[in-house]
């Protein structure tokens, strides 16, 4: 029987670091109030990145894609499935995962993206997993990849303060062995309103508002209850307690969220991956970018069980878990 395995990770952040102290005093300048105070408190948020104006997902997706590569040992070349999960493609098509595969300079192998928002990572995961037990690949590239910056309103204090840009990445490759032990995927569009960024291109301009939209408190009070009961669906499915979990990597875009959900799992916080009070909320780029910084730290070790979770715009959530 054929598994995937992760076998290597890589991340990249925009050098562009804003503090909420820095934050707050752009927006003070504009009229409209916030405090470090207010937002560590409420989301656990110090800091996050954004790219320059030039900079686009596929090229944060590509540098974490070649760290990635190069951890796992593996060229370029060798790579026959690309996905990148974005919610912020450079262009409307082709897809960011194309311009990765050009700017890798390979040719040929499958490439798409997947457009979950946050639940991307877990998404693309997931697809990439069942094509590789399927013999569809063999080696496969799977990319969270973010520039929210673009489609954030800096005039809502509510938003704006919350999200970052940045990608991670990992290679994924067939293996006798698990690596991914179950995974499940969920959406329900009945909630489309309460997250959402609702323009669109016609006519050669944006209609309606390009800008993220939300309900802050509707999307908490969701995201705590389906991370709960999606995490205990996986477990089950592959025969595991909450006990077997070693990491827990959620979606990072509140720390209240994130410890309700470990609390809810009967997790203490030490088992739990915390970047976003560094990165912020990058959609996609989240667990990726949480799981890549606690390799590199030497937290999570080879043979780690890795319970990743997504929750974000649709709604859509999902788990998957994996002995690293
Ligand atoms: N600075 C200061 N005050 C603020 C700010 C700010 N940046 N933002 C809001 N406030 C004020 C509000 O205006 C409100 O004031 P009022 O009481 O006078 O009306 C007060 O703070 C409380 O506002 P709430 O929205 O009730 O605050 P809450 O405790 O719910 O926290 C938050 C808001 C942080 C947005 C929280 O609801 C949250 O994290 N929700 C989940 C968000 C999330 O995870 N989104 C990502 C999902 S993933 C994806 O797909 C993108």
């Amino acid at each position: 029987m054929k598994f995937s395995r992760i076998t290597g990770t890589g991340s990249h952040l925009p050098p562009k670091r804003v503090t909420n102290a820095q934050f707050a005093e752009d927006l003070a300048a504009r009229g409209i109030e916030t405090s470090d105070t207010w937002i560590v408190e409420r989301t656990g948020i110090h800091a996050r990145h954004f790219a320059e104006p030039d900079v686009a997902s596929s090229d944060l997706a590509v540098l974490a894609a070649r760290e990635a590569l190069a951890s796992a040992g593996v060229q370029a070349s060798e790579i026959d499935l690309i996905i990148v999960a974005t919610s912020t493609p450079d262009m409307v098509f082709p897809s960011a995962a194309c311009l990765v595969q050009q700017k890798l300079g390979v040719h040929g192998c499958a490439a798409f993206d997947v457009q979950a928002v946050c639940s991307g990572f877990v998404y693309a995961l997931t697809v990439a997993d069942s094509m590789i037990r399927t013999g569809s690949a063999n080696k496969a590239l799977v990319i969270g990849a973010e520039v929210f910056s673009r489609i954030l309103d800096f005039n809502d204090r509510t938003t704006c303060v919350l999200f970052g840009d940045g990608a991670g990445a990992v290679v994924l490759e067939a293996s006798d062995t698990p690596g991914i032990l179950a995974s499940e995927l969920h959406a329900d569009g009945r909630h489309v309103d309460i997250l959402c960024v609702p323009g669109h291109v016609s006519g050669g301009k944006a209609l309606g508002d390009p800008l993220l939209k939300m309900d802050g408190p509707a999307v908490f009070k969701l995201a705590v209850g389906v991370l709960e009961q999606v995490a205990r669906s996986v477990l089950q499915k592959a025969g595991k307690t909450d006990a077997d979990i070693d990491w827990l990597i959620p979606h990072q875009a509140n720390i209240r969220i994130m410890q309700g959900t470990a609390k809810k799992l009967k997790l203490p916080m030490d088992k739990l991956i915390v970047t976003v009070d560094e990165h912020g909320n990058t959609s996609a780029a989240s667990i990726p970018l949480a799981l890549d910084a606690a390799v590199r730290s030497g937290k999570i070790k080879r043979g780690d069980t890795l319970m990743l979770e997504g929750v974000g715009g649709g709604f859509t959530w999902g788990a998957v878990l994996l002995d690293f």
